[in-house]
């Protein structure tokens, strides 16, 4: 039976990935490893807590002791731990460095002492930058533009490096936007879904018109256990559904579905450093016996259906420590939208 260690497994996507690999034929043991930030809730793993294949640890990818007990009793590790927003990125980026680059040389670091199989890095397709026009390639060079992408850059390439210079057994993904079920509502389509619901402004940065190629969550992890499984060692796997969208076109089918008012739709002060646009050649994952399953307008419906039906989810999140997040990130953007809009 393998030993499946999946880190920042009670995050979006790795909590819907050990759903995955625990909903499959093929026996596994799933231990993950979270720090339980902001980002991570015990929710996301309810209907697997009390499996008797699954383990969840309380603790931060940083802390070697606790590799230490972990990885003798592990055969392949997947990192998703890091830190993953951004906006937060652009407020402080002291925590992604510490995650997203410390945190993953200590995990390769005591990877190459334990002698696991495997370790697949789950990176971003944020390290290419923005293309204005084409797809990103595997082999294009890293031009990370965000405190967010710089970290992880640092990582993929850490990743790499250990690979080429100690023979570490190393897989890359890097997958464009993810939506569906369990995202944080901090991040756009969580975001715009709940706001609707709520009757709240939906702060659009800029012009609105940004793309982004979006996968999801599903196509993904079924894409990210592929690779660990029979992908190339040493290679990167772009992994993107070719949903290229403005997120104006979300935002308005948003409200449709919603069923809410195009009043909240408030044009907002921009990013900074707002990558315009993403779009990834997945050929190589293609090759590799994997296609999307799910086309992006049906993905919407059912995402938004999902945040309509799980209210006592994502509630709470919107409460406390989110509020004051909000009102730093939005506060005056949305204030300064609305007297433009009340001078027109
Ligand atoms: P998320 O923010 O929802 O979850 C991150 C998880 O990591 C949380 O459970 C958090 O508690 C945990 N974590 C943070 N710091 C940790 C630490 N030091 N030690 C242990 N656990 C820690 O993120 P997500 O959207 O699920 O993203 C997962 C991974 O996928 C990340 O590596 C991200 O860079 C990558 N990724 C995300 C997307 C996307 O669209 N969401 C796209 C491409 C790649
Ligand atoms: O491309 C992969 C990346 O996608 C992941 O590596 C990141 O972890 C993930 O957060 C995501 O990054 P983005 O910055 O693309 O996602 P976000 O949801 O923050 O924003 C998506 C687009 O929506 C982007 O163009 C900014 C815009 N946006 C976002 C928010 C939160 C808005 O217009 N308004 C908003 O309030």
């Amino acid at each position: 039976m393998e030993r499946v260690l999946v880190t920042g497994g009670a995050g979006f996507i790795g909590s819907n990935f050990v759903k995955l690999l625990l909903g499959r034929k093929r026996k596994v043991h799933v231990t993950v490893l979270d720090k339980l930030t902001y980002a991570g809730n015990l929710k996301n793993l309810e209907e697997v807590i009390n499996r008797r294949d699954f383990t969840f640890i309380k603790g931060d990818i940083c802390n070697k002791k606790i590799l230490d007990e972990i990885l003798p009793r592990t055969d392949i590790i997947y990192n998703f731990a890091a830190e993953t927003h951004v906006d937060r990125s652009i407020l402080e980026a002291g925590s992604f460095v510490r995650t997203d680059i410390v945190g993953t040389y200590t995990l390769l670091q005591k990877t190459l002492e334990h002698k696991i199989d495997r370790f697949v890095q789950v990176s971003t397709d944020e390290v290419y930058g923005s293309i204005a026009r084409g797809k990103f390639r595997e082999t294009d060079p890293i031009e990370p533009n965000s405190p967010y992408s710089a970290s992880k850059s640092g990582a993929d390439l850490l990743v790499r490096a250990f690979h080429v210079t100690y023979g570490l057994p190393v897989l890359i993904t890097r997958s464009s936007n993810n939506y569906g079920p369990f995202q944080h509502p901090e991040k756009f389509i969580p975001l715009f879904i709940t706001n609707a619901l709520e009757g709240n402004p939906m702060p659009l940065y800029g012009d609105g018109r940004n793309v982004r190629d979006w996968i999801h969550v599903d196509d993904n992890c079924r894409a990210i256990e592929l690779v660990g499984r029979r992908g190339k060692v040493g290679e990167v796997y772009n992994i993107g559904a070719g949903e290229e969208k403005e997120n104006i076109y979300i935002a308005r089918k948003i409200i449709d579905l919603v069923g809410a008012s195009e009043d909240l739709l408030t044009l907002v002060t921009d990013r900074p450093g707002h990558d315009r646009r993403y779009a990834l050649d997945s050929k190589k994952i293609n090759r590799l016996g994997w296609k999307k399953r799910v086309g992006f307008d049906k993905g919407l419906e059912t995402t938004v259906r999902w945040y309509r039906r799980n209210e006592s989810w994502w509630r709470p999140i919107k409460k406390g420590a989110f509020k004051k997040y909000y009102s730093a990130m939005y506060g005056k953007r949305i204030s300064q939208a609305s007297k433009r809009k009340g001078k027109r």
